[in-house]
């Protein structure tokens, strides 16, 4: 595949800064690989046709080991036009070419990366319903802004300040592996 016949969207929400840093971090990265990708905030009143692009990169915060809920909202209203388009079929058929990376930011303060996996399934599920393959799921730790408890106390220690530019460094490096797996 050419280098520029890739269509990649980076979606994602994010309150306090944590997610979008990453997202950020996924738009350089891909750039440094020659592909220009649409970035989008989710945000109520915009559904996304997902099937324009190639390769998503979905992102999200867990809050209570879910998506927060105008993340699940969005996800709702795509899923009930894509059912009405007849796009969910029995046994979610994979469709080719199409992939998705999820990525959620955590504190993990009482269990660790256990509070953020289901988000990053559920986000997963999403997709695989579309049909499209999850390509990866990372998970980020992320500072528990306004709560220095959360951030300096809990099962991860002192998360103050993250992701810090190692942790960034290491999403950049995902990216450039997984381009380098896509062509
Ligand atoms: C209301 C609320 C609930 C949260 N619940 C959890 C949780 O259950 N588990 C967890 O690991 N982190 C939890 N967090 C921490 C966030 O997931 C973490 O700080 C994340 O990186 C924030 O992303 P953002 O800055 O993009 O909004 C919660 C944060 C908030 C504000």
């Amino acid at each position: 595949m050419l280098k520029n016949e890739l269509k990649v969207l980076i979606y994602y929400w994010s309150a306090t800064g944590n997610t979008e840093k990453v997202a950020l971090s996924i738009q350089q990265a891909l750039e440094r690989e020659g592909i220009k990708p649409a970035i989008k905030k989710i945000h109520k009143a915009g559904t996304e046709d997902l099937y324009v692009y190639d390769l998503v990169f979905m992102g999200s915060p867990s809050y209570m080991w879910a998506p927060p809920e105008p993340v699940r909202e969005i996800i709702a209203a795509m899923m009930d036009e894509h059912r009405k388009r007849g796009d969910i079929k029995p046994c979610a058929p994979k469709i080719p070419g199409k992939k998705a990376v999820t990525f959620v930011t955590y504190s993990g303060p009482h269990t660790g990366i256990d509070e953020a996996i289901p988000a990053g399934k559920y986000l997963g599920q999403f997709f695989a319903h579309l049909g499209f393959e999850v390509a990866a799921e990372w998970y980020v730790v992320g500072e528990f802004h306004k709560s220095l408890e959360n951030s300096t106390k809990g099962l991860l220690g002192d998360i103050r300040g993250r992701p810090n530019r190692q942790d960034l460094a290491e999403v950049e490096s995902n990216v450039a592996k997984l381009i380098k797996s896509i062509r």
